[in-house]
Formats: structure tokens, C-alpha cells, sequence
């Protein structure tokens, strides 16, 4: 299958011009004007006047997930599809150790979720909860064997995901071997603790005391003491769904003095606040997710972050729960609500929205967070995060005229609110194409459930 797309601007995270693209089959063959032998192609798409970006990577979902005494509601086919209407067509999900079980126990278990769903390609990370000789022992084989080269640790969520410092720093050291990143969820669980059942005690349930209980201070002292073991360790460390400008001063003064601390923030905390819980009644119970939202203000710290790259890229943490028999379990205690928000299908249109048409960062900075930077960083770079000969035809056509009003009843998400219902952003994706495929054309659905392959990554030596 040949297909050739003319008249757009090609964007990538270095380049801006205007060329033909031609993919054959599951690659991008040539790029150029006047390309030979286009005459005879199968398939041709009009771009004009249209961008032709690399297809998004989401480097932070969470499908299929068991969480919160309930399961987020996006499965492997409900949410790829929803990331690829959006422009995402590589997603890496966390899979998780079960309890008392093995890292190998929690990739097939996941590996049986994805398979003949997912509708774009897909990695995971390992969620390691339970560190000790044999856990240790298995991450080499996940990452020299299973293409699983990150794993996620908790500082937060005691009785669930948390390890403490000595096994953080064990853990650290072991990928300092075999080439794995160590990714953190920062803050300090145990007086997050204190700090919920002390709320409790004087009756706080709704779900504002959500966020008052897990104050900005102490995501940056789990940033900065997680930076510290991975100084001392001397390996690169990664903070997931950072929220607080507190913790990216943390990250940003490691960075400064020459560790390799690298960071992401998600489209909530840049479009969203600690307001969104003052909504009436329940409405609050939306935005309880972890980190929660921050004040006002926050959020232009975020940006400047991002625009020196003291933030690396901007994930989704798409992590759904339904407000109906989901979210509504902590009606009567806000410790009770699933943490998660939906935000899989919007990364894209939001950050092109408020990003690159409000002029906050140009279009190659918005390729590299939005695609670029994750997949050099998590080991998926050439073969996807650039538009280059020989590299995965996972491809969108944006269209900068293309306008979308957020809300439930039109996205293809499976949870039933939208944290942006009612917004309106404009540039959104015309065609998306995974691995060569045409799966979305404007409102058509032309893609397949089970078509996205699993992605061994690389380690980082390889990087
Ligand atoms: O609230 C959140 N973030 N839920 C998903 C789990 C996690 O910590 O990423
Ligand atoms: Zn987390
Ligand atoms: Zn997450």
C-alpha cells in the first residue's frame, strides 16, 4: 500500500517545511517535492494548509487498571481508540506487580489485557511494589528480554504501591546496571496520611479535602528526596505528573547542578485548579486524582517549565473513572474516591490550542513533548517520535482550523464526564495513520480493534 501526502508542512522537533510524504506500507519512504513514482500510489491525501506532526506518545496511561476498590474505565480498545481521535498512536501503559507476585506475573497479565484490543501500538512500565532479590533479579529480564526498560515506584499510597527509601535506592542502583529508568510518583504518603485521617476525624469528607490534604510542600519533598537517592546512586530518575511549582524548583536546581532529573506534567495541571473542587455538590469528585490540582497561578510556573525543559514533556496519567458507581464510592469520604482523571483524547488539541495558537510554545517544541521527547526518553526513538525515511508512518494531519467543543456526550472516552466539558479548542487531527494505516479521518472511525503491537524499548545505553 503506497499512500502520498501532499501540500501540508511537515513538522518534526527540529524542522518545519513544506514536502510530499510518501508511506509504503508500515513506513515512511521518501520526503521531498516532486518524489518519483508518486503517479502510481494507491492513496492520496490532501494537506493543504494542514501541518503533518508525528503521531503523539502518551507515556502515562492507565487502562484496564484495578484501583481505588474499583477498575478505570477505559479498556485497551476504548481508550486507544480514544487516544488515536485525539492524534496519540503510541501509548506506554503501567503494568503492575500483583501483590506478593512476581514483575513477570503483572507484564503477562497485562499483555493479556492489550492483546486483540489495543488499536495502536502500545509499551508498557512495570509498577514494582514489592522489592527484594527476586524482583530485583527479574527487572534485568524484563529489560534485556521483554522491552520493558522503566519502572514506576511510589513514594505515595501506603498499603498499596509505596516502597520505601531503601528499596527506591536499591531499585535505582539495579537499573543503574541494566539501562532501565527509574520513573517516581513524589509525595510523601505516610503524613499524607496523617494529614487524611486527621481531616476525617473532624468530619472534612468532600472531595475539596481531597487536595488540602496533600499539600504542594510535600510533593516536593518526595521530589527532591527521590532526586537525592538517584544522585547518590549517580543514575537519571523521572517524575511522573508533576503539579506543584514547588517540586519543579526541585527538579529544576538538580538539573542545575548537573543531575539528570527529568520530569512530565499533564494537561490537568496546566488547564485546570484547585477551584475545579469548589464545584457545587459532588462536582469535586471529578478532578480527585493524585497529585491533586494546584491554585491558581501554578499553572504559568508549569509552562515556563516546559518552555525550558526543566519539563520534558506533558503526559495524560489517563486514569478514567465513571462519577456513577465509581467516583460516586467516596460520596461519603473523600479518601474513598478513585484518584484518576480522563484525558487520553484532549492532550493533543489542548496543548496545540493553548500552546502553540496562544503562542506560548512554537510547533518543533510542541512535537517534542507531545511525541519527540518520550520516545527518545522511554527508548522508542528513531522507529517512532520523528518523520524520517525508515521510521513508523504513525502520522497526523492537523488541521489548525479544525474546532472541537469538549464534552461527553461527543468524546469517545469511556467515563461519563469530561473534566473540559464545554471547552472549546481549535487545531485538532484530520487523518491519523498508525504504522501506515489510515484509522481516523475527521469524525470516521477506520482503524482496528487488536492492529496496535506491543513495542519491545530499547534500554537507556541505547538511547
Ligand atoms: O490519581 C492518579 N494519578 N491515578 C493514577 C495512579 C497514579 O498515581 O498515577
Ligand atoms: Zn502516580
Ligand atoms: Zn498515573
Amino acid at each position: 500500500m503506497r499512500t502520498l501526502i501532499k501540500g501540508g508542512i511537515v513538522a518534526t522537533a527540529s524542522d518545519l517545511f513544506k514536502a510530499e510524504i510518501l508511506i509504503e506500507d508500515e513506513k515512511v519512504s521518501l520526503i521531498g517535492t516532486a518524489l518519483p513514482g508518486v503517479a502510481s500510489v494507491d492513496r492520496f491525501i490532501d494537506a493543504s494548509g494542514k501541518y503533518i506532526i508525528p503521531g503523539g506518545i502518551d507515556p502515562h496511561t492507565h487502562l484496564d487498571m484495578p484501583f481505588g476498590g474499583t477498575q478505570s474505565s477505559d479498556d485497551f480498545e476504548t481508550g486507544t481508540r480514544a487516544a488515536a481521535f485525539g492524534g496519540t498512536t503510541c501509548i506506554i501503559d503501567f503494568a503492575i506487580q500483583p501483590a506478593k507476585g512476581s514483575l513477570r506475573q503483572g507484564l503477562e497479565e497485562w499483555r493479556r489485557k492489550a492483546e486483540g484490543k489495543a488499536c495502536i501500538d502500545y509499551g508498557f512500565h512495570m509498577i514494582a511494589r514489592d522489592i527484594h532479590r527476586e524482583s530485583l533479579a527479574e527487572m534485568d529480564q524484563l529489560v534485556k528480554r521483554e522491552g520493558v526498560s522503566s519502572f514506576k515506584l511510589f513514594t505515595a499510597y501506603p498499603g498499596v504501591f509505596l516502597v520505601d527509601d531503601a528499596s527506591i535506592f536499591r531499585a535505582m542502583q539495579k537499573a543503574g546496571d541494566n539501562g532501565a529508568l527509574i520513573c517516581m510518583h513524589a509525595e510523601n504518603g505516610p503524613v499524607i496520611d496523617v494529614l487524611i485521617e486527621q481531616a476525617l476525624a473532624r468530619g472534612q469528607t468532600a472531595p475539596k479535602y481531597h487536595a488540602l490534604t496533600r499539600p504542594a510542600r510535600l510533593e516536593a519533598e518526595a521530589t527532591h528526596r527521590v532526586i537525592s537517592l538517584a544522585e547518590v546512586a549517580q543514575v537519571p530518575v523521572y517524575i511522573v505528573h508533576l503539579s506543584a511549582r514547588e517540586a519543579l524548583q526541585q527538579v529544576r536546581e538538580a538539573r542545575d547542578r548537573g543531575v539528570q532529573a527529568m520530569a512530565e506534567t499533564c494537561p490537568q495541571y496546566l488547564f485546570l485548579s484547585y477551584q475545579n473542587y469548589e464545584e457545587p455538590g459532588f462536582e469535586g469528585a471529578k478532578y480527585v486524582m493524585s497529585p491533586p490540582l494546584r491554585a491558581k497561578g501554578n499553572e504559568e510556573a508549569l509552562w515556563a517549565g516546559l518552555k525550558q525543559d526543566d519539563l520534558a514533556l506533558v503526559s495524560t496519567d489517563h486514569c478514567p473513572f465513571c462519577m456513577k458507581e465509581q467516583k460516586e464510592l467516596g460520596k461519603d469520604s473523600f479518601a474513598k474516591i478513585p484518584n484518576g482523571a480522563p484525558g487520553i483524547e484532549q492532550r493533543m488539541s489542548l496543548l496545540w490550542d493553548a500552546g502553540v495558537r496562544s503562542k506560548r510554545i512554537d510547533i518543533n517544541r510542541y512535537v517534542q513533548i507531545t511525541s519527540t521527547a518520550a520516545a527518545k526518553i522511554f527508548g522508542l526513538y528513531p522507529k517512532k517520535g520523528t518523520i524520517a525515511p525508515g521510521s513508523d508512518a504513525d502520522l497526523v494531519v492537523l488541521d489548525p482550523d479544525r474546532e472541537i467543543r469538549w464534552s461527553a456526550k461527543t468524546h469517545h472516552m469511556r467515563v461519563d464526564y469530561n473534566p473540559y466539558e464545554g471547552r472549546t479548542t481549535r487545531g485538532a487531527p484530520s487523518h491519523v495513520f498508525s504504522r501506515g494505516n489510515l484509522i481516523v479521518e475527521n469524525d470516521k472511525w477506520l482503524g482496528k480493534a487488536g492492529a496496535g503491537q506491543f513495542i519491545k524499548r530499547g534500554p537507556l545505553s541505547a538511547r
